[in-house]
């Protein structure tokens, strides 16, 4: 371990957060726009933001809530539907609002009812966006019953994700929050037009995390943290240095009563402690002088976005994360809740 005391890095985005709405927006967007320049704002609100005015507006709302000095640029998405019409992504791109469409499979998470039910109904809009540069976010995941829950991305690659890269060869895709072995070989082996993002959770925990002693609620996301290897490949690709591999923090916030419940919401609010959280996975596997490119380079690179010029700073300074965060919107708990983390982010380099 090494006896850096200080890390610098240009400003990092967050290619995959939900940012919610209303009340909870307010509650959680200045958390992301702290540490990051930009992010990729996942669209799966109800009713889901299909549309380009009801991006437009979204966005209006997120820059309403968010602390201006934090100087936080949200980059929007649109949420493919069965009926997705080629055009609409077609006037979003060109209006500067879409910077990528998110496909959910129909019932595979939270407020997907409206997602996709057969992804050969996307055709028209894969070409569409296929042309139009326009990258295609995956949530990967079959939701065949059928299919074991942990199994269930792997599945997926395989059933549909292979068979539609090769339909739309030059179509930009991100497998986003990847939890399997099987996902880091798959986005390995695929061509340079295939990335995917890494959560700062499926880098820390595995599948025992949400049994210990217990249930425990807040270690369930979507999707579910899987097998020790798994969790290990994981942190391999990150470190790897290999551009095809960014961040993406999928912080999902639900109120508290939400998760702790009989059927509890799927999603880890990680936005407080994110780049905490990767730095420590970093130092331990002996790889911090990897973090900037996964955190700053990387991401930009493959959306063809210029990297950020401000520079920010983590210091190595344990802090307690509280066990609990009061919002105006209610209780949220943040990952690695009444843990300590070594490093702390401080901002941005004076
Ligand atoms: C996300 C949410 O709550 O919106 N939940 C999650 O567990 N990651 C949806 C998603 O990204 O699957
Ligand atoms: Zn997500």
């Amino acid at each position: 371990m090494s006896s850096t005391t200080e890390l610098e890095l240009l400003r990092p985005d967050d290619w995959h957060v939900h940012l919610r709405d209303g009340a909870l927006l307010g509650a959680v967007v200045n958390h992301t726009a702290r540490q990051f320049a930009r992010a990729i704002v996942m669209p799966n609100l109800k009713p889901p933001v299909t549309t380009v005015a009801a991006a437009r507006a979204y966005r209006d709302r997120i820059l309403a809530a968010v602390d201006p000095a934090l100087g936080f640029t949200p980059l929007m998405t649109a949420y493919l539907t069965d009926d997705t019409d080629p055009n609409e992504l077609a006037l979003g791109r060109r209006e500067g609002v879409f910077t990528a469409a998110k496909l959910y499979p129909a019932n595979a998470t939270t407020n997907s009812a409206a997602g996709v039910t057969d992804v050969r109904r996307l055709d028209r809009a894969l070409e569409r966006m296929q042309e139009l540069g326009l990258p295609l976010l995956v949530h990967g995941e079959v939701v065949d019953a059928g299919v074991d829950v942990f199994d269930r991305e792997a599945v997926f690659l395989e059933r549909v994700l292979a068979p539609t890269v090769a339909r739309f060869p030059g179509l930009r895709v991100v497998v986003e929050h990847i939890t399997t072995r099987q996902a880091v070989d798959f986005v390995t082996a695929a061509g340079p037009n295939v990335g995917a993002t890494i959560t700062p959770h499926h880098l820390e925990i595995n599948r025992n995390a949400m049994f210990e002693g217990g249930l425990r609620p807040h270690f369930y996301c979507l999707p579910v943290a899987k097998r020790e290897e798994h969790r290990l490949a994981l942190r391999r690709a990150a470190t790897s240095g290999d551009p095809k591999f960014f961040l993406g923090t999928d912080s999902a916030p639900h109120r508290v009563p939400d998760k702790e419940s009989a059927c509890g919401c799927a999603g880890i609010w990680n936005a407080p402690v994110a780049l905490e959280s990767y730095a420590k996975t970093f130092e331990e596997e002996n790889a911090l002088d990897r973090l900037e490119a996964f955190a700053s380079v990387h991401g930009p690179r493959f959306y063809g976005l210029p990297v950020n010029g401000a520079r920010v700073r983590l210091v190595r300074e344990p802090s307690r994360v509280p066990e609990r965060v009061a919002t105006p919107a209610g209780e949220l708990v943040p990952f690695h809740a009444g843990r300590e983390l070594g490093w702390r982010f401080s901002g941005p380099v004076p």
